[in-house]
Formats: structure tokens, sequence, C-alpha cells
């Protein structure tokens, strides 16, 4: 009897090993095991249940989506970017969508045809064609670059592997959403913390057999590469692959203007509940594919499309506390620590209080009753106080006016606003360790560095150990101390190291950008790199003569403005900053900038414009001449090739000054032959 206990304990704990690695491996994507260690344990558990058959009451390895794990899928490049969507939480973000896609095709209105989809919560692939055979699956991995899954889509059985009708184009990737349906969830929930993680766990198995066993749905919702291209419409898109065999959803509509979008958001939010797979939103999108090309795409997202998420979920809860946190840009963030308190699933024990001014303005104050709500990844906001459960002897908040390091801070005058920023900062840069680390988790995030498995938990725990203090150590980490922390083995330190040797070659633009330097976000990052081209260049900037005059040019760069000079500027007179940039440059391997199209027909020519045209914005012709090999300057100078001046309300001043300088003035009707031939 004493001997099955011991026996049943030492499986309830092996079963429960395997479950945590597991999830590490489905629900984190980080494994701290390897394979074979992995296998080791799965045979010992299943040699146990075959030795005793009275194991069954405990437990049994079947219930666990148990398999060989890796993350050795072959990487391949995806033929176009898979980009992502920007969210919009209400009315207001739609007005502004809308608006923005008018100002940008210079429309004189803003009723465009729109497709509305709902955003289906799984795990976005794509699926190559040739010649009307399924050739290839690829996972969306960082959008660049995807991991071979096709042999576990292939087991989808919805998925179809070889096309039937007319027409289909010889080349054809299908982006799709895979899903777990919520009536096949409930069968396996015990391992999983959503049907999101289950679908993404199943897709990622090594043995396609294993996928085959959780049933995956999926939905097409757009294309990737295409040749020749033949759709003229998102609708007419959907409705051609959905007669060659895709799954489509249903819910899908064509409509327009902000009342329509209004009234199919909230609908759709009423059905959400009836539907057998989980939406977080509806995706609209431009359905005018010509439209759609040119509005084109920013950094990470295309201009014609929106997610508008449903609403925030809200709860009540109460302050225990209101700290402060120090941003990456030394921006002083209130934050309440409250009572815990599941929110939409999440349980949430911080929520954000923007500034010194909305304390004031909504008078918040600790142990107050609160309401809050999160939306999306967003952190959790304060919605409104409970004045009538406010205690009496409550005193009003006192903004502190210290960073968390002792120093003063300020309050910056905006030039371009003309008023007080409402945000304190402290300026100390990497002299305030709280900035510092902040600016460590910039550094490896994935728009940056994009080091794997490095995320801003990994930050803390380093710094914590003073394993990193500056950019630099992260090329030096001391991984026989790591190896003695919880939760590090050999796997995740062997992958971690990999990930960080290939983080150190760079393109100029995203080391610019990872820089953190405020006001230079991922565009104007683009914007230097095509400014300096090399490093080598760049680091002129640690010069204190030198930096003067390409501070001077700069301002000549369209989109860098007086505020992201002056910023640039605040950054190198900060010789720490210097210090901690040049060990930075120093581990890595930066690619000089490649000039989009040098062979274009604009290749090399300074353009500016001034007044506005008949058929695109400013923004518009920017885009196009930048594709097309040519920089845009941002003011008349000797170096300027030509100036185009639109027909509506060009600047005489700049006007003047290209004659003077008897630099080539192009019309509008000049500029768009150009660009027709
Ligand atoms: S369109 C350029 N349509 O949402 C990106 N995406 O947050 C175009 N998604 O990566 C995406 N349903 O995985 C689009 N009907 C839908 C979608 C959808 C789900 C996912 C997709 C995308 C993510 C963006």
């Amino acid at each position: 009897m004493a001997n099955n206990t011991k026996i049943i304990s030492t499986y309830k704990k092996k079963l429960k090993i395997l479950k945590q690695h597991n999830k590490y491996y489905f629900i984190e994507d980080r494994p701290r095991i390897t394979d074979a260690e992995y296998d080791l344990l799965k045979n010992e558990i299943l040699q146990l249940e075959k030795n005793y058959a009275y194991l069954s009451d405990f437990g049994s390895i079947k219930q666990l989506v148990g398999s060989p794990l890796t993350n050795k899928f072959k990487k391949i490049k995806h033929l176009s970017p898979m980009l992502s969507l920007s969210n919009a939480f209400n009315k207001e973000d739609m007005q502004d969508f809308l608006k923005k896609i008018k100002n940008y095709l210079n429309s004189k209105h803003e009723n465009f045809e729109l497709f509305a989809e709902p955003k289906i919560d799984g795990i976005s692939a794509t699926l190559i064609y040739k010649n009307g055979k399924l050739v290839s699956g690829l996972s969306r991995g960082d959008g660049l670059v995807g991991e071979d899954i096709l042999l576990n889509l292939e087991t989808i059985k919805a998925i179809p592997k070889i096309l039937k009708g007319k027409d289909i184009p010889n080349l054809l990737e299908i982006r799709c959403e895979i899903f777990i349906s919520k009536k096949d969830f409930l069968k396996i929930k015990n391992n999983f913390a959503n049907p999101r993680n289950a679908a993404g766990g199943s897709l990622r198995q090594k043995d396609p057999s294993e996928t085959r066993k959780i049933p995956l749905k999926y939905f097409a919702y757009g294309f990737g590469a295409v040749e020749p291209m033949i759709f003229l419409k998102q609708s007419d898109f959907l409705k051609q692959i959905n007669e060659w065999g895709f799954s489509t959803n249903q819910l899908s509509k064509t409509l327009e203007g902000i009342d329509d979008i209004e009234n199919q958001h909230k609908f759709i939010d009423s059905t959400r509940s009836t539907l057998d797979y989980d939406i977080d939103g509806l995706v609209f999108k431009i359905n005018d594919l010509k439209l759609q090309r040119r509005l084109g795409n920013t950094s990470n997202s295309p201009r014609w499309a929106i997610a508008y998420k449903f609403s925030a979920e809200k709860a009540v809860t109460k302050i225990n506390n209101i700290s402060i946190q120090v941003g990456r840009t030394g921006a002083i963030t209130p934050v309440a620590k409250v009572e815990p308190v599941n929110v939409g699933g999440v349980i949430v024990s911080n929520a954000t209080l923007h500034n010194e001014d909305e304390i004031l303005r909504k008078d918040i104050r600790i142990g107050d009753t609160i309401q809050i709500q999160r939306a999306g990844d967003v952190i959790p906001q304060v919605v409104s106080v409970d004045i009538s459960k406010r205690n009496k002897k409550s005193k009003k908040f006192i903004f502190p006016v210290k960073c968390l390091c002792g120093a003063p801070t300020k309050k910056e005058f905006s030039k371009s606003t003309k008023k007080q920023d409402a945000v304190r900062r402290c300026t100390r840069g990497y002299d305030c360790k709280f900035i510092a680390k902040e600016k460590l988790k910039h550094i490896v995030s994935k728009e940056a560095l994009n080091i794997d498995g490095f995320g801003k938990k990994v930050v803390d725990q380093f710094w914590e150990l003073k394993l990193i203090k500056e950019p630099s150590d992260i090329f030096k980490l001391d991984y026989d101390k790591i190896k003695s922390l919880e939760g590090w083995g050999n796997l995740s330190i062997d992958n971690l190291k990999k990930a960080i040797k290939k983080s150190k070659l760079i393109n100029l633009d995203r080391f610019i950008y990872s820089l953190g330097i405020r006001h230079i976000g991922q565009e104007n990052a683009k914007t230097l790199a095509a400014f300096f081209i090399s490093i080598t260049k760049f680091s002129d900037l640690f010069d204190s003569q030198a930096r003067r005059k390409i501070l001077e040019y700069l301002l000549e760069l369209d989109g860098i403005g007086e505020t992201q000079v002056e910023s640039i500027k605040n950054y190198f007179f900060n010789e720490k900053n210097n210090k901690i940039t040049k060990n930075y440059i120093s581990k890595l391997e930066i690619k000089d900038f490649i000039i989009k199209n040098k062979n274009g027909r604009l290749a090399n020519k300074k353009i500016m414009f001034t007044g506005g045209f008949k058929n695109m914005s400013r923004s518009e012709a920017k885009s196009i001449a930048e594709n097309n090999g040519g920089k845009v300057l941002g003011s008349v100078s000797k170096k300027l090739d030509f100036l185009v001046a639109g027909d509506s309300k060009p600047t005489k001043k700049k006007l003047d000054q290209a004659r003077n300088l008897k630099i080539k003035i192009i019309s509008e009707k000049e500029w768009n032959k150009i660009l027709n031939s």
C-alpha cells in the first residue's frame, strides 16, 4: 500500500511537470527542455501508466496534448510582409480613420465603400498556391519571415489542396486566420488558457498527426502576392476565392459612412456570443483595391484598414496606493495600484492615471472606489471615481515633483503646440537608472533588436541581478550566472544566445529607432537613415562641431522639424548617452540604408513640394516620390533638384527662393506627366 502511494505521488508529480512544460512550450512559446528530455519524461509517464492500471484514477497522459516539442520549423521569407492592423476603440477613432484616408487621397468626401469583416481571434497563416496547387504554408513569424508549417496546415480539411474553377492566378497567396471552434475547445480546455492558444499550440506541433487531433478551422481574409492580379475589390476577391473552395466569413458586408460603421459594429457585437468562434472586433477595409494600393502602408500597418475593437471590459475596484513609473523618455506616469480584479478574463492590479492633470481633473485619491476598463492590449485605465464611496478623511493626492531617481522633473514647453506639456519628465537619460532600464526594454523589443525570448520580464530579471546596465551588456551576458537562475535551462540559454547573435546584424533605420530618442519613431528613423546612409556618417553626431552642421541639415528633411532636431540635440549633448551609444555600436554590425528603387525614375533626385495637388495629397506625393527613388526635402536649398508646385496655393516665398537659386520648378501637370511616363 505504502508502495502504491509512492507510485501515485511520483506519477502525479511527473504529470504535473509535463503539464508545466506544455505550458512553457505552447502558451509561453519558450520551451525550457530539449525534445529528448521531453520524450524521456513522456516515456516514463507512459511506462507507469502501462505498469499500474490503477493510475488511470489519477489522470492520463492522453489528456495532455503532448508531443515532441520543437521550434525548428524551417524559416522562410514572406513573398510580401504580413502586417498588423491599427486599432480603433470608439466612433471618434473611426471618424479619424475616414478623415485620414480622405486627406491622404485628397478626396472631397469620406464616403468610401468599405468592407466590414469580423476580426477572428486566432492565428494567422499564409497559403501559397502555384498553378492552383498548394505548395507552401507559413506562420506569420515576425511578419517578414515565417515558419514552414505546411504539413500541419494540410491536416486542416477545409483548406483546399488543389483549386478548382476558372481564371485561377498562376501565383495566389491567401492570408487566413486559423482557429478552433468554441465547441471543440471545450473538449481540450484543460491544457490551454484560451481557444487562441490552443490553435497556436496545435499549429506548432512538430508531428502533423498531433495537429490532426485538434480540429482546426480557418477563414480566408486577404491576399499577399497574386500574379496576374485579377481582383478589383475586396468583396469580389472573397466571393471569388469562396467559389474556388476557400472558407470565407459570411457575416462580412459592404457599407459606407460612419453611421453604417456604428450600426454594423453594434449588430455584430450583439450576435457575438452566438457564434461558435471568438472574434474581438470588426476589420473595416477600403473595398476598392486600387485605392488600397494608393493608400499603401505605414511602418507596421496598412492605411486602408483598421480593427474596430469591441467595447472595453469594465470592472469596479479600489485604489490601494498611487505610485509613479518612469518611462524610457523620462515621462513620469502615475499608476494606481488597485485591489486585484478580473477584467474580461485578465487579473488587473495596475491602472494608468496618465498624468498630473488627469489626477487633478478627476480628483483621484488613494482609497477611492473606481471603475477601470481594459481594451485590447492597452494598459487598463481609470474611467471614473465613485465619490459617494469616498472616505471623508481622504486627502487630495499630491503629485511628486521628483523622479524616482531623486532628480527634479520638468514640464516642457512644446514649440509646435505652444503649450506646456501635461507630462512631467526626468531629463537625465541614461544617468537615471529608471530610464536606463526602460530604454533596455525598448532596445530588445520587436521593432528594434527583436531578440526572441528577451522580453520585458527578462530585462527586469537581468537588471535586478546587475547582468545588464546598458545596451552593450546584452552582448556580454554572464551565462553561467543565468544558468543558475530559476526558469533558465540549457535549451532556453542556447536559444537566447542564438537570438542575441542574430540581432547583431541590423539595418541602420532599426538601429536609429532602437536608440529610443524622443520623437524619433520608426518613420522618422527611416528618414534619418536615408539621410545618413551609413553608421559612419551617423557617428558624426558624436562630434559637437559636426553635430551643429548636421542638425541644420536635418531641419531640411521632410517630417523632421524643430521638435525632432531639439530632441536629437539633447540626446547627443549628454556625454553618458554618447558613451553608452558608442559601446552599443561597437557590438553591432550595422548595415547601410538601402534607398528604395535606386533605378526608379526619380532616383537620387532631391524634391520638394509646395501647394496642393488636385489628385493626391502631399503625403501621397511624398510616398510616390520615395517609392521611385527620390528624396523629399522640407525646405528650399541649393541641393534641391526640383520644386514641384501644385496648382492650389503654392507658397510664393518658396517659389521665389527656388527662382533665385535657379532651381527647376515643375508644375502639377508636368509632375503628373513624370509619374505616368
Ligand atoms: S486584414 C495587413 N482581416 O488580425 C493586415 N485580419 O491585427 C491585414 N485578422 O494579422 C489584416 N481577422 O491575423 C484582417 N478579417 C480579417 C481578420 C484579420 C483576423 C487578424 C490577422 C492579422 C491581425 C491584425
